[in-house]
């Protein structure tokens, strides 16, 4: 190993127990506060690392996420004038990455805010815009009126730009108007007492996060302006996001020297359902104005995005999966052949979600420079009252690869909300960040 690279290895070994622990980092910050985002990455964690390997890197650096959820990665990586390209399979996550990877005009922002604000004022239609299975249950019709108001005074506005921001916003008073309870990010209703009760308006809410999130946006492009990010009104770099199951590939012919990433950290059903998240609001945002490709298959159920997503189906016989995934690795043979009858079937979720984890890394690798990090943060979790050991799996699956762990960090998680009431499925309490190089 070359002194330069050992000397990286050292100042990631370096990262102080605050840093990763975020004890120096608000959780306010642009990055973060835009959309509540189901299972975000902390970017101060990310930071160090991601500025530590940049060193490391001959040339320019092109970052990738292929599970990049509201693109908290990406964000890091432009701050640091990187080359990123996102991906997800979740087209709520699209539009958030594409307006946070945007540069925006905040000026043009604060005079949308005001005319859409007077538009919604001074709509008196009481006429609800979107239908679908169960709207009643799920919102009230006071609020499916105000929501129209919203809907009709965004799609007005003439600039797809402009449109997406307010989606955003949209989104966001969504879940915080709608009869879902905020707590889980699985659906869950209020009790009928407390939708009776509850005082809230949609357009007030919807004021308060446009104000919010434009302030947002002004502070991250501060920061890239301050960087030397910004000419001519541009990010100086390439960042691009794309709707794409990472499972069948990656949607570009870039090559990358750094990728960084959280997959889903198990099955949908027992851990964060991305897609149940997301099914509120994107009733209410035209899938064409995130992209034109998008399938409206994905909003049939609340189950679809989540059946789709990483873990989500049953696909192929397990025998055949078992087969070939325990010869990669050896701490999940172990793990799941010590449970019989109902507690093997539980536990080959788990099964199905590492081989379908590893056919995606297979699926990213040929996207990699030699010579290139890949940075995995993953936590274990508990199935059937035994710790599911991600790390070490992820590791045995780089190694059957040829590839090596670099170095690793391990942090507590400081709130995650994770299916509580569950019992297939334990609150995480750590989290380790597994830094792999290829080499060839
Ligand atoms: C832990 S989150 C990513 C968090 C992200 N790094 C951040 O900073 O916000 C995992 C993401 O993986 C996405 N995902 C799950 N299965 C996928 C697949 N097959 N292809 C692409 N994305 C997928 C989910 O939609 C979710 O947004």
């Amino acid at each position: 190993m070359d002194k330069e690279v050992r000397n990286i290895k050292n100042s990631i070994k370096a990262i102080s127990s605050e840093i990763l622990n975020g004890e120096n980092y608000s959780r306010d910050d642009f990055a973060r506060s835009i959309l509540n985002y189901p299972a975000m990455m902390v970017p101060s964690v990310q930071e160090p690392i991601i500025e530590n390997l940049s060193h490391a890197i001959e040339g320019e650096v092109s970052l990738l996420d292929p599970f990049m959820g509201a693109s908290n990665t990406l964000v890091t990586g432009m701050k640091y004038g990187m080359n990123v390209f996102g991906q997800d399979i979740n087209p709520l996550s699209i539009l958030l990455s594409q307006v946070k990877t945007s540069f925006y005009d905040v000026g043009e922002l604060i005079d949308a805010e005001e005319r859409l604000i007077n538009r919604i004022n001074s709509d008196k239609l009481n006429k609800i815009e979107i239908s679908f299975a169960n709207i009643d249950k799920w919102f009230t019709k006071n609020i499916q009126i105000e929501l129209s108001k919203i809907y009709r005074a965004i799609i007005k506005e003439q600039s797809l730009k402009i449109r997406k921001f307010f989606w955003v916003a949209l989104a966001e008073t969504i879940r915080l108007t709608s009869n879902d309870r905020t707590s889980t990010f699985k659906m869950h209703m209020r009790t009928v007492e407390e939708i009776n009760t509850r005082l809230v308006s949609a357009t007030k809410t919807f004021s308060i996060v446009s104000k919010k999130n434009i302030k947002n946006i002004s502070d991250f492009i501060s920061i890239l302006m301050l960087n030397g990010n910004i000419k001519r009104g541009k990010y100086i770099k390439k960042a691009e996001v794309v709707w794409g199951d990472s499972l069948s590939g990656i949607k570009t012919s870039k090559m990358f020297n750094l990728l960084v990433t959280s997959p889903p950290y198990g099955d949908n059903q027992t851990t964060v359902t991305y897609g149940q998240f997301s099914y509120l609001p994107l009733q209410w945002i035209p899938l064409c104005d995130i992209d034109n490709k998008i399938d409206l298959e994905y909003l049939r159920t609340t189950q679809e995005i989540d059946s789709k997503s990483l873990g989500g189906q049953i696909r192929g016989s397990i025998n055949d999966i078992e087969e070939k995934i325990f010869e990669k690795s050896n701490t999940l043979k172990t793990f799941i052949t010590q449970f019989k009858d109902v507690e093997r079937k539980k536990a080959q979720k788990v099964t199905r979600f590492i081989y379908e984890l590893d056919c995606s890394i297979d699926k990213m690798l040929p996207r990699m420079k030699s010579n290139s990090f890949l940075v995995w943060t993953i936590g274990n979790r508990n199935v059937n009252k035994q710790v599911v050991r991600n790390d070490l799996i992820l590791s045995e699956l780089f190694f059957s690869k040829n590839i090596e762990l670099f170095t690793g960090l391990e942090r507590e998680i400081l709130s995650k909300r994770m299916p509580g009431r569950n019992n297939f499925s334990d609150t995480m309490s750590k989290e380790s960040i597994l830094i792999f190089k290829k080499n060839d």
